[in-house]
């Protein structure tokens, strides 16, 4: 009963505190095995911004300060020290700490230009994907997605060879469960993107992703999602930087048998840091429009 209390005080303090408006808490509870060193409390919080990441870490949190300390100080400090950094925007998405910043992004993007896909680039864009995945979809998909989903298909362009080197191809998908709260949302799905060897860590997939969230954004997205390779560790590092975190995996996704992550971030954990980004893309001049 002293533990329940005092951790659901502890556990409950931070959340409402730091979310007042979005928070909805469905269960609290703590299950104690009945050993004080390795109890297990979990927090369900049905929350559209934080969801699964911070249930996770209240969760780890708690067997981590179980194994050093019964003490009942550590604890909630190191809540409070979560809600901190979720303040400035530094959220732990599997396992690693990831600020969600301006200042990690680094583009070098002379003499590439970013616009949306014409019927005359499809040549082009279905090349790159030849030579870039193993995921190669016929001409009449290709086709299909430009005419139903032009707005958001975006290419990469060398002006100097006048060759696209990279694109990214997305849908908007409508009234379809979210992954971070429980009702219908219409989410943004990334279904295709891939930048020529020769191009990259140059920012350019970055570069797609930026304006393709923010143009997805524009036409009522709330939510981003994709399906990635487990292996497939370049493509999940270029989501984590932009707060896709897991939500689910797939087991033999495709058609060689390897599983599949779903990857998915919420509008507002990322939408001021697209603005941000589109609005320094603009400046450097990448942007046709
Ligand atoms: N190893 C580790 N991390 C990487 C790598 C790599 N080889 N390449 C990119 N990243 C991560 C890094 O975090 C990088 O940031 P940093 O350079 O500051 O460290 C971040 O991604 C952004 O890199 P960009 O330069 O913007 O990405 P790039 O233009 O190189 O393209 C891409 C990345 C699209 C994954 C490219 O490697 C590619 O075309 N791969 C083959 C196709 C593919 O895997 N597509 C994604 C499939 S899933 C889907 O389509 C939904
Ligand atoms: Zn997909």
């Amino acid at each position: 009963m002293f533990w329940f209390s005092w951790y659901s005080l502890s556990l409950f303090t931070p959340i409402v505190f730091t979310t007042p408006s979005s928070v909805s808490l469905l269960s609290l509870g703590i299950i104690d095995d009945g050993d004080d060193e390795s109890f297990l409390a979990s927090v369900l919080v049905e929350n559209s911004s934080l969801g699964f990441s911070r249930n996770i870490f209240i969760s780890l949190t708690c067997r981590f300060v179980s194994n050093i300390s019964s003490s009942s100080i550590v604890f909630p400090l190191s809540i409070c020290v979560y809600n901190l950094l979720i303040r400035f925007k530094i959220s732990l998405w599997g396992g690693v700490l990831v600020a969600l910043d301006i200042r990690g992004f680094r583009f070098s993007l002379d003499g590439i230009t970013i616009r949306r896909c014409s019927i005359e680039d499809i040549g082009g864009v279905i090349s790159v994907n030849r030579r870039t995945l193993p995921e190669n979809y016929s001409t009449s998909l290709f086709l299909a997605m430009l005419r139903r989903f032009g707005d958001i298909f975006f290419v990469a362009v060398d002006i100097s060879q006048d060759s696209i080197i990279g694109y990214c191809m997305n849908k908007l998908e409508y009234n379809t469960k979210s992954f971070f709260a429980a009702k219908k949302v219409t989410k943004g799905h990334v279904f295709s993107i891939g930048v020529l060897h020769e191009y990259r860590r140059r920012g350019i997939a970055s570069a797609l992703m930026v304006v393709s969230l923010k143009h997805m954004f524009m036409l009522g997205a709330s939510e981003i999602f994709l399906e990635v390779r487990v292996s497939n560790i370049p493509a999940q590092n270029l989501y984590n930087k932009f707060g896709f975190e897991v939500v689910m995996r797939v087991p033999r996704y495709y058609a060689d048998g390897e599983d599949a992550y779903v990857m998915a971030v919420p509008r507002e954990r990322i939408e001021s840091l697209i603005d941000e980004l589109y609005l320094r893309l603009r400046e450097l001049g990448v942007l046709e429009e």
